[in-house]
């Protein structure tokens, strides 16, 4: 197999301690080293170090002196949908607050359009995505709400991503009104027999007018009995019993985390359940941010990603979402841009993403700077120059 050398890499974040100068140092856990360079073979990276010490390799690339960081693992979208929401979110920002009914908006929308549409619409978000960065993109179902319409979503999701999340428990569908045992009995009966094939997640929005504690622990335990693993929307809107249910369950993954008591807190630090923020949220709703320095003190995994959906967060742009949590949410650029990838790749339990060590994919970001710390210093500037996906360049 063909080994080339990558070059001319100023600064390279490899999220790998070992090869940090020093490991007792805040940033150890980014792996950064100076004057760089990566050989890739096939898909796969094969060494990572100082260019002075890299190994002969059949051809060589040179990068000019940018900085290069792993692909942003982007650990949380929604983007199986069609229509537009642009009037709620005129509405929202002359006052009106965001609520869970929204979503209802979008499922009329996403049920009357076609297959093709559904995924040229997932496909042109994701190359918007990769154009950014993003490597690695999960989506969830949620907008469909019937057997058949939630099975199209996770299986045209399935046609374009691995990582592929049946979220049936999104809100009570309209025809359940008033009835939310029954459906809460077609998401973990038929609805559940019909996506399990598809997808590798289950999802529930554990929200006031969405779901309980109870019917959550019921819907997330039925997934689990059918080979799917657990993570919750928890505690986006209000307190709730979502991130400590997350953390009983053995959750990958706490999303939103905006709202959280001390046992909350205590909980997410002490568990494996990482506690995904999603800025582009609580910016698009005119939100209070989630407090990532708590959790992050509290001894928490802490990850960033998108949200991205046309309701409450129609942003694709993880640098967008690590200048937020820098600037709002008490991270350190160091520790938002560790979230932003191998935070989201603990989020997905992946170790073959978010990293740029021996046996990781060869999926990086290139950056026009000297390093990853631009992401946050130049908040809403395109820096991403170049992305190579699986050891080709796909941008
Ligand atoms: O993560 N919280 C629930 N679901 C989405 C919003 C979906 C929508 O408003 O369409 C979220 O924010
Ligand atoms: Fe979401």
């Amino acid at each position: 197999m063909t080994a080339t050398l990558i070059h001319g890499i100023r600064s390279l974040v490899t999220n790998e301690p070992a090869l940090a100068r020093d490991p007792s140092a805040p940033d150890a856990p980014l792996g950064l080293v100076a004057d760089a360079a990566l050989v890739i073979e096939g898909e796969h990276v094969v060494w990572a170090g100082p260019a002075a010490d890299a190994p002969a390799a059949d051809t060589a690339y040179d990068v000019g002196g940018r900085a290069v960081l792993p692909g942003f693992v982007d650990s949380h979208s929604h983007l199986v949908y069609a229509g537009d929401r642009t009037q709620e979110f005129n509405a929202r920002m002359s006052g009106r607050p965001y609520t869970a009914g929204g979503i209802r908006t979008t499922v009329a929308a996403t049920r009357a359009a076609s297959d093709d549409e559904l995924a040229a619409t997932l496909a042109r978000h994701l190359a918007e995505a990769l154009r950014q960065g993003t490597t690695t993109l999960e989506t969830k179902s949620g907008y469909g709400l019937t057997v058949d319409q939630e099975a199209r979503a996770v299986r045209i999701a399935a046609g374009l991503t691995d990582e592929v999340t049946y979220l049936g428990a999104h809100i009570v569908a309209p025809e359940h009104d008033g009835d939310p045992a029954a459906y809460v009995a077609e998401v973990t009966g038929p609805m559940l027999d019909a996506c399990a094939p598809y997808a590798r997640w289950i999802d529930v929005f554990c929200e006031q007018g969405a779901f309980d504690g109870d019917q959550a622990r019921a819907i997330l335990t039925a997934g689990q009995a059918r080979g799917l693993l657990p993570r919750v929307h928890a505690n986006q809107l209000s307190y709730g019993p979502g991130v400590r249910l997350a953390v009983e369950l053995g959750a990958a993954s706490a999303d939103h985390c905006t709202h959280l008591t001390d046992a909350d807190v205590d909980a997410l630090g002490q568990g494996d359940t990482v506690a995904t923020l999603l800025p582009g949220c609580e910016f698009s709703t005119r939100a209070v941010y989630p407090d990532a320095r708590r959790l992050l003190d509290a001894g928490a995994t802490v990850a960033l990603s998108t949200d991205c959906n046309p309701g409450s967060s129609f942003t694709s742009s993880v640098p967008f979402c690590v200048a937020i949590a820098v600037r709002e949410m008490g991270m350190t650029p160091d520790e938002a841009v560790w979230a932003a990838t191998a935070g989201g790749a603990r989020a997905l339990r992946r170790t073959d993403v978010g990293r740029l060590g021996p046996g990781a994919y060869a999926d990086l970001a290139v950056l026009d700077a000297p390093s990853h710390v631009h992401l946050a210093y130049r908040p809403g500037v395109p820096l991403v120059t170049e992305v190579w996906r699986r050891g080709v360049r796909a941008v």
